[in-house]
């Protein structure tokens, strides 16, 4: 219900657009990467923890060792917690390990190795923050969870008109709100994994493929607006309630 209110307030050409021109690319350039090949909430939180600040390539190899170590949430349970990390330190950003563990002891043992399938649920696993959450509730369970990391938050600012780098909690909501609002009805996963790689291929932050981008006919970053200009002043395809 929040989320159809919201759309209300999004203008119809560019959500067109947007949704359109991101799910027709993804079909000829999606990334082919192996945690896209299960719906396994194990593997996906494992991806998900091992991706963030890390790159995919950096990611595959070790991800793959991983699964080839601990096939299940079982397997790291019952492993002690320097057996994880010897696999998960190379990668840096060291806590991964110690959340990995954790989140292992709190599934097997609250809920006997089943995984939640809530966003409470997931959010009260160690570690697990919202995006991992919307990400275990979009590839593992098919929700149309919205997911936002830096590259979608640029992503999403930038077509929308949206200043991202704003750092107030007004505008996190707003990009919350909104990439939640712009998942095309029932193509939640899908639709994650292409913003994913739009934001990363395509929308990058210092040299953005603008020339090859599938939705730069709509973008207001494009046309002059956006970044470095206060979220409400700044976000043309967000129809004011004043207006509609
Ligand atoms: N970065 C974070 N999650 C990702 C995913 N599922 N695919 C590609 N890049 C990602």
């Amino acid at each position: 219900m929040k989320r159809m209110k919201y759309r209300a307030f999004i203008d119809e050409t560019p959500l067109r657009v947007f949704q359109d021109g991101i799910l027709t690319w993804y079909q000829s350039f999606g990334r082919d990467l192996p945690w896209r090949h299960t719906r396994n909430p194990y593997h996906i939180l494992v991806s998900e923890i091992m991706l963030h600040q890390t790159t995919v390539k950096t990611v595959i190899p070790v991800y793959l060792a991983f699964l080839d170590r601990f096939p299940t949430i079982r397997h790291v349970f019952d492993a002690p917690l320097d057996d994880v990390k010897r696999i998960t330190d190379p990668l840096g950003y060291k806590i991964r390990g110690q959340w990995l563990h954790a989140i292992a002891g709190v599934v097997v043992r609250r809920y006997g190795g089943e995984w939640p399938d809530t966003m409470e649920g997931l959010l009260d696993l160690p570690g697990v923050g919202r995006y991992t959450a919307g990400a275990i509730l979009s590839f593992a369970f098919g929700h149309d969870a919205p997911i936002v990391d830096t590259n979608v938050k640029r992503l999403l600012g930038r077509y929308f008109g949206v200043d991202y780098q704003d750092p107030r909690a007004e505008t996190r909501h707003h990009l919350w709100a909104l990439s939640e609002a712009v998942i095309p009805f029932g193509h939640g996963p899908t639709f994650n994994q292409a913003l994913l790689d739009m934001g990363a291929v395509i929308c990058t932050a210092r040299r953005p493929a603008c020339l090859i981008c599938p939705v730069a006919a709509a973008c207001r970053q494009l046309q002059g607006g956006g970044e470095g200009r206060a979220a409400e002043t700044a976000a043309p395809y967000l129809l004011t309630g004043r207006e509609h």
